[in-house]
């Protein structure tokens, strides 16, 4: 994967290209609510937290959050986006987070894991700052668990390059039942359609995906050519939906 830096790409387009619908949003809050433990407030940390697309409904629904983010450009468009009094975001990795150990009860990391470069160090800070039962919520691709988004299939090569960004999901298991964690779920969550096609094909010309940079410009200006004729037959269609998983893990 080539990797990206959220300093100088993707940060001035993320919250636009990769906004949720209150639905959307909901759908992800009561899939978190199913496989967190009932008591509230529970504290919790969005690692890789980006520009903020799940930190202040986390902290509505569950109660405070600390979003940890390593880029600065994501992290204050994610300051200067979210209002709730129980978030706050602190520059960190999922390696090395700046808070004390033993103090969360759950870490979500959604769509940041294929980032980090280190994972079994990232496993042993999720199992430091978690307290004993915490839970970690994964929303991570795997590549033999791959969705299916609509619009992929226009792009040369587009599913075989998009799963080679993950792991497969018994290698993301191993590294983490061999710190003494456990899988407490698998499942996948359909989110409702994002809107139009027409609006989907706007909102995926700003490439605020990984999967993007990792095409040559031939590969693009084919895919988004063949995508565009696509959507001009029928651009007022709703865009069609598509299963993501979520895997849990709990530290025994
Ligand atoms: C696809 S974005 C997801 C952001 C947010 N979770 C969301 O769903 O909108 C990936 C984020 O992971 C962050 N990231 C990169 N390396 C990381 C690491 N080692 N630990 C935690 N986050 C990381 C990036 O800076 C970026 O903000």
């Amino acid at each position: 994967m080539r990797s990206i830096d959220y300093d100088t790409e993707q940060y001035q387009d993320y919250a636009r290209g990769r906004a949720l619908t209150q639905q959307q949003l909901q759908v992800w809050i009561n899939a978190f609510a199913a496989v967190l433990p009932e008591r509230r407030p529970l504290a919790g940390l969005d690692v890789g937290s980006g520009t903020g697309r799940f930190t202040p409904a986390l902290a509505g629904a569950f109660g405070p959050v600390t979003g940890v983010e390593p880029s600065v450009r994501m992290r204050e468009i994610a300051q200067t986006q979210s209002q709730h009094p129980g978030v706050r975001y602190l520059a960190g990795a999922a390696e090395d987070m700046p808070v004390p150990s033993g103090s969360a009860d759950y870490a979500l990391m959604f769509l940041s894991w294929h980032h980090v470069q280190d994972k079994p160090r990232a496993a042993r800070e999720l199992a430091r700052v978690l307290r004993p039962g915490g839970r970690l919520l994964l929303r991570a691709n795997f590549s033999d668990h791959h969705p299916r988004p609509w619009w992929l299939e226009y792009f040369p090569r587009g599913y075989e390059v998009d799963a080679s960004l993950f792991q497969p999901l018994h290698e993301v298991i191993a590294t983490f039942t061999s710190l003494g964690w456990r899988v407490t779920s698998f499942g996948t969550f359909t989110e409702p359609s994002a809107g139009t096609r027409g609006d989907m094909l706007e909102r995926l010309r700003l490439r605020t995906l990984s999967f993007f940079a990792q095409l040559s410009p031939d590969e693009l200006e084919a895919g988004f050519r063949r995508l565009e004729q696509s959507v001009a037959a029928d651009p007022g269609a709703p865009a069609p939906v598509f299963a993501e998983p979520l895997l849990t893990l709990e530290l025994c």
